[in-house]
């Protein structure tokens, strides 16, 4: 059934006001799809700490939703493709333009997976293989200390995708204390273990895919089961029509992928924001 014009007409009258009152502010005030940048020149820059490259990109500092966020970061956490992928430079920038301060730390050491996975040469196996929790554990360590020690950070929330998705969770675990973080969100997680997820002491939210042939139906149901048991808060949160990847790398011609890929990213703003900030 279509609605009729009257119909139409009063939902424009009683919703127009509100997406006036959002386009009409600021755009530093306001949070909506436009927020998320699919194209266009990164705005970060690069640092070298500890000798790990972070990419960062810095909030307005004049901006009421920069005000709002003080002392907090975001601990943006890639997926095997790196720092040198755009895609992830602009989603750290878009959480920048969300008033968190944001940093993505080289995960690989500069040896990122190159962004065709089926390249003659490249060895998924052996490439997961050297960067193992052992390897990346360290880097993200580092990239807290770096946080909190040179740039005034007190909390934490760490976005981590694919790849990065674990580690979201094993930054969550109790026995990091100041090493670790304060709130996660990962985006179809890979490798992620059922005792990472019951080690985890603070709140964590997940975008699945139900395209997903890593984090399957499955492993989606197990980690549910762990979540409610172990009683920090959670979101979980299943888009239609999407594979793994999309939170990061959507086909953007695809309406509903490109719609699911916004939506991810501001799930994940509003979760920090439910911990972070005091009155949204
Ligand atoms: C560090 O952050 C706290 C808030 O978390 C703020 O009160 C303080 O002024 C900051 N100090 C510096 C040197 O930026
Ligand atoms: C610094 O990191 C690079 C890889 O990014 C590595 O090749 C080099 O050996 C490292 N240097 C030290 C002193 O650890
Ligand atoms: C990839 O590396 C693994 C482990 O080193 C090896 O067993 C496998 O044969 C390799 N695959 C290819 C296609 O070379
Ligand atoms: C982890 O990777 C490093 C090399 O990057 C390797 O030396 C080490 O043996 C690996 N550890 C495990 C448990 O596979
Ligand atoms: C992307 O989505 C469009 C529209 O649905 C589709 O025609 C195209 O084949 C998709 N591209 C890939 C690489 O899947």
């Amino acid at each position: 059934m279509r609605p009729s014009s009257s119909v139409l007409a009063t939902a424009l009258l009683l919703f127009g006001g509100a997406i006036a009152g959002c386009s009409g502010k600021s755009s530093s005030s306001c949070l909506d799809a436009s927020i998320v940048a699919h194209s266009g020149q990164p705005t970060g820059k690069e640092v070298v700490y500890n000798n790990i490259t972070m990419y960062i990109s810095k909030p307005d500092s004049k901006g009421s939703r920069t005000k709002a966020r003080e002392g907090t970061a975001v601990l943006y956490l890639t997926d095997v493709f790196g720092i040198v992928l755009p895609e992830n430079k602009l989603l750290a920038d878009s959480f920048a333009r969300a008033g968190y301060l944001t940093i993505a730390p080289d995960l690989f050491a500069g040896d990122p997976a190159p962004g065709d996975l089926n390249v003659p040469g490249f060895n998924t196996t052996d490439f997961l293989a050297r960067h193992n929790t052992t390897t990346t554990d360290p880097i993200i360590a580092s990239t807290i200390a770096y946080l909190r020690t040179h740039l005034n950070v007190s909390r934490i929330a760490a976005p981590g995708y694919c790849f990065g998705g674990r580690y979201a969770f094993r930054f969550l675990a109790a026995d990091r204390g100041a090493n670790g973080i304060d709130v996660g969100y990962a985006a179809h997680p890979s490798l992620l273990e059922t005792s990472e997820i019951g080690a985890i002491a603070g709140p964590v939210a997940v975008a699945a895919a139900d395209g997903d042939n890593i984090f399957t139906a499955e492993a989606r149901a197990q980690a549910e089961a762990v979540l409610v048991d172990v009683g920090q808060p959670y979101q979980v949160s299943l888009y239609s029509q999407t594979p793994h990847g999309f939170a990061v790398r959507a086909n953007l011609s695809d309406p509903g992928q490109k719609w699911a890929k916004e939506q991810a990213f501001l799930q994940a703003v509003r979760w920090f924001d439910r911990f972070f900030v005091d009155s949204q």
